[in-house]
């Protein structure tokens, strides 16, 4: 008889977002008159710049000419995109990265869950709490995390480090030693970010205690403000222990288009085992690579007519955090977030919970958010609004918002 990964079994519940969507959609069936608006899953709304979409037009007439037909990609990637990376995100920001250590995917949630893979099961990892719930769950699916606990909500094996209003919620150097650290920055999904000397101390910490770091970087475009760094390689001696993970969901709105990649240094080693070595072999053992439609799609998010664009897109989307931060707060809500990110991170009024919040919400304004509570323990009694949605469902949902009765 067969017998399946039991690691499964001890997941609790169904993913997140599944769940909010599922609640959203039960609240819609019962409720067919009720215009319900989502601000929950980070999804962009705007459609694709006019640079990406002519780029990929180009690249469908190549495909249905023998000359210009392509197949397998490359495994890490077409040299035109990681060099466009390179030169962009690394090169013009002073950071040493080549062009091969970069390895191109379809997006940092499969990055960010696969990684692990090529880690031994007895390593510890170290978690912010709250969390972007696939650096969890993916360990859990892996046998990596221990003993589920249902009162605390947390993993035996699991280091968590709080990151409450009490520490800006940025996490603090954990008591206990982990092997791996898992940092996102700006954070998903509390907004909150990281200056580069504090950044600096993780870096400083992981290279003394042995640690590798995988540093998600996929909002990165969100920064606004200037001490806050856009790549843990701009950190000194983060070649020797940081991964790196990119997307272009957000900053491209590639969420459909599926593009991302990951940074592994030549330099950062187990021993002398190189991890770019380990995830070299991984993806060209598993992964055919993003098609050549979008890699060209991904190259025109670096041409000068796509950077400019992205760019009014992305102002797009934080005139919406500003929107929904300055209301929510004149409506004497506790506000973080929405400045150096596209999350608002707020806290529930009245002492109600993450998903008594939640449930009051779509009932009372009928606007979607998701609970903190979702992400982990220290997101209990917080809720996050994305600025993902259009100006004037944004709009109306904050009014909505700051409409009800509480
Ligand atoms: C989120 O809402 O946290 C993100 O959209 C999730 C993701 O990017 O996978």
């Amino acid at each position: 008889m067969f017998k399946v990964n039991d690691n499964y079994l001890k997941l609790p519940g169904s993913y997140l977002f599944s769940t909010v969507a599922r609640k959203q959609r039960e609240y819609q069936a019962a409720h067919p008159d009720k215009k319900v608006i989502r601000l929950s899953i980070g999804d962009v709304t705007q459609p694709l710049a006019p640079a990406i979409l002519d780029a990929m037009h180009a690249a469908v007439d190549e495909m249905g000419h023998a000359e210009t037909f392509r197949g397998y990609a490359p495994d890490l990637g077409y040299e035109f995109l990681r060099n466009a990376i390179a030169e962009n995100d690394y090169k013009a920001r002073g950071c040493d990265i080549s062009a091969d250590e970069i390895f191109v995917s379809d997006g940092a949630k499969c990055d960010s869950s696969n990684i692990q893979e090529i880690f031994s099961l007895d390593n510890k990892i170290a978690v912010c709490d709250p969390v972007y719930p696939v650096y969890v769950d993916s360990n859990v699916m892996a046998g990596r995390t221990g003993v589920y606990d249902s009162t605390t909500e947390t993993w035996s094996d699991v280091i968590y480090m709080p990151c409450t209003a009490e520490n800006g919620f940025a996490p603090e150097l954990p008591k206990q030693t982990p092997d791996i650290i898992y940092l996102c920055f700006p954070n998903n999904p509390t907004g909150a970010t990281i200056t580069k000397s504090r950044l600096q101390e993780w870096v400083d910490y992981a290279n003394k205690v042995g640690a590798v770091i995988i540093y998600d970087a996929a909002y990165e475009a969100y920064i606004s403000e200037p001490d806050v760094p856009h790549t843990i390689y701009e950190c000194e001696g983060a070649r020797t222990c940081a991964i790196e993970l990119r997307s272009f969901s957000k900053n491209a709105g590639f969420t459909g288009v599926r593009l991302g990649f990951t940074v592994i240094p030549k330099e950062l080693k187990s021993g002398d085992v190189s991890l770019h070595a380990l995830w070299a072999r991984r993806h060209g053992t598993k992964y055919n690579g993003a098609p050549y439609i979008i890699q060209r799609a991904g190259e025109a998010v670096y041409s000068e007519a796509g950077k400019e664009q992205l760019k009014k897109q992305v102002a797009y989307y934080m005139n919406n955090a500003h929107y929904i931060s300055a209301e929510l707060k004149k409506a004497g809500y506790s506000v973080s977030g929405g400045v150096n990110a596209p999350y608002i991170w707020l806290k529930a009024p009245n002492g109600m919970t993450s998903w008594e919040f939640f449930d009051y919400v779509l009932a009372n304004a009928n606007v979607v958010g998701t609970p903190g509570s979702g992400f982990g323990p220290s997101g209990e009694t917080y809720f996050r609004l994305t600025a993902f949605g259009s100006y004037e469902s944004t709009v109306e949902a904050v009014d909505r918002i700051k409409n009800m009765k509480i």
